[in-house]
């Protein structure tokens, strides 16, 4: 058994713990990375949830799927004529697995030009040693290395509803949904949340009659309530079928499919019947195999790794970042967390606003927001203006053809800073970063709607919802 001497080990390779890695090697420091996922071969697959069974594929087959869409539905308002229009399933799911793996081989790329050492396998906690921690990698073969400080970037998995757990064949958690080997007529889905909304919409266009059920009285709660409605309104035109505030009884499984008994809104017994379920109700964080109690590493009653604001843990020189740790679980969290990490421990200033996180949820239409809602500004008393343009109004817009949605604006009633963006409609993931650039500066409303933005362009609607803070659209 070797024991290699390391001044950074980072455990797990998604995009919290690769990122990191990269970081800290760029600074100078001698870097390992562990990470156990295994491809289809067995081989390693760097890139974590997010490239594996996350972001990465869903978003390969959320954009096959609006291409199927669009073939079918909409260009002949473009006057295209498509006959004969049919599914290659098998070739759609293959292009996804492609992207993953270039997006892997992309890491591996990555690894080797900043000379960060890989191994492939679990990495545990030993014990504290001289010089560090002491890790344990058990892959094809055992080895012992050590850090002088370790970042642990474990991850999540998905959660299971109690007693209906995951065969990914009749009971999907997002491994299996991103995997279905044939469009199921009826789709069942648990949770309206993020992965419920984009998955549901990939199975959707593809023909699947999709139901989602959803626990909570309000659709999307953590969404602008504006924002919300328009998004909702155009997931029912869709055939998108969400119903609100259930509560989900037995889940019965077997060979014709999955049956789930719950209660609708007003108290009534019901059944559904589908082909498959996919169960989409959060994450929990993942430290299976991590043999924290061998170091004493504190988690929480989620399981969660406790940190403080900077991501150190309760043991001198162990950090740890991503979904792992509170906060959203969201990839460009955990790597704005792992560059931060590695500058820490480089002596350095490392940052992370967590008041200009982004999120996105890819869907059509794209919902994406930043900073508060108008709700959030409501119950803290803060006065504020809102201002809000349609993209019904865009010139870029209707050249798309899609017109759905609006840009709207929160600022401070007297300073006019700008203290929330929500956006719901075309290609607003894109959008949002400019949002995110104000606020970091601490832009006015004002400072958005004297800056120039092309014409035509859908970023107008974002120049002209900042307009509207002040009453003064030009185009509505
Ligand atoms: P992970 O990506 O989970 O990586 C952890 C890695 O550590 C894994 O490779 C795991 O195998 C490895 N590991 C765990 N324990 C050990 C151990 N003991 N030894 C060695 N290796 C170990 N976020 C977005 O921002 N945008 C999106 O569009 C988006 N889409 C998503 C879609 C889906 C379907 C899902 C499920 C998630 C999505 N997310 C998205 C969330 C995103 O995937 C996560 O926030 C992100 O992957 C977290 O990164 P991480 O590095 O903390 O952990
Ligand atoms: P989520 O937290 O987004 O949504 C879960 C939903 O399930 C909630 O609406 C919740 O009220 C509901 N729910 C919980 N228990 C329930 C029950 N027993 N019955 C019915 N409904 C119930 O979690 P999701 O969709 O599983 O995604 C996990 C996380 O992954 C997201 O929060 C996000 O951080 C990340 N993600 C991010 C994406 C993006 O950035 N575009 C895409 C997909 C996932």
């Amino acid at each position: 058994m070797s024991n290699k001497q390391f001044d950074v080990i980072v455990i797990g390779g998604g995009p919290g713990g690769y990122v990191a890695a990269i970081r800290a090697a760029q600074l100078g420091f001698n870097v390992a990375c562990i990470d156990e996922w295994k491809n289809g071969k067995g081989g390693p697959a760097l890139g974590g949830t997010c490239t594996n069974i996350g972001c990465i594929p869903s978003k390969a087959l959320l954009q096959s799927s609006e291409h199927y869409e669009h073939a079918g539905h909409s260009f002949a308002d473009h006057g295209i004529k498509v006959e004969g229009l049919t599914l290659d399933l098998d070739r759609m799911l293959a292009r996804k697995d492609a992207v993953v793996k270039q997006n892997n081989d992309g890491i591996v790329y990555l690894f080797k030009k900043n000379k960060i050492s890989f191994f492939h396998g679990r990495g545990s906690f030993v014990k504290a040693a001289e010089g560090g921690y002491e890790v344990k990698v058990a892959g094809a073969a055992e080895e012992s290395i050590t850090g002088k400080h370790v970042i642990v970037a474990t991850g999540s998995n998905a959660r299971p509803l109690p007693g209906a757990a995951f065969d990914e064949e009749n009971i999907l958690s997002n491994d299996g949904a991103l995997r279905i080997g044939g469009v199921p007529k009826k789709l069942g889905l648990i949770g309206s949340g993020v992965i419920g909304l984009e998955m549901g919409s990939v199975w959707r266009r593809l023909g699947a009659e999709v139901t989602v059920l959803e626990a909570l009285p309000t659709f999307l709660g953590a969404v602008d309530e504006q924002i919300a409605r328009e998004a909702k309104k155009a997931f029912d035109k869709q055939g998108l079928k969400i119903e609100l505030g259930v509560k989900v009884g037995e889940i019965k499984s077997g060979k014709k499919g999955v049956s789930i008994a719950y209660t609708d809104a007003k108290g009534g017994a019901q059944s559904l019947e589908v082909d498959k379920l996919i169960v989409s109700i959060g994450r929990v964080p993942n430290t299976t195999g991590l043999a924290a109690d061998a170091v004493g590493l504190k988690l929480d009653e989620r399981g969660a790794i406790v940190v403080d604001d900077e991501c150190r843990t309760n043991l001198p020189n162990v950090w740890a970042i991503g979904d792992v740790v509170r906060g959203p679980m969201l990839a460009h969290k955990a790597e704005e967390e792992g560059v931060a990490v590695a500058e820490r421990i480089a002596g350095q200033h490392g940052h992370v606003n967590f008041n200009t996180i982004p999120w996105v949820i890819y869907t059509s239409p794209e919902i994406a927001w930043v900073g508060q809602t108008e709700q959030q500004l409501k119950a803290s008393g803060r006065a504020y203006k809102a201002g809000s343009f349609p993209f019904l109004a865009n010139g870029r817009a209707r050249a798309l053809g899609d017109t759905t949605g609006m840009v709207k604006f929160v600022a401070d009633a007297t300073t006019d800073e700008i203290l929330g963006v929500h956006m719901v409609g075309p290609m607003v993931s894109e959008l949002i970063s400019e949002a995110v650039v104000a606020m970091e500066f601490k832009a006015s409303a004002e400072d958005i709607a004297r800056i120039c933005h092309a014409h035509p362009s859908l970023s107008e609607a974002t120049k002209e919802a900042a307009l509207a803070v002040d009453k003064r659209t030009l185009n509505f």
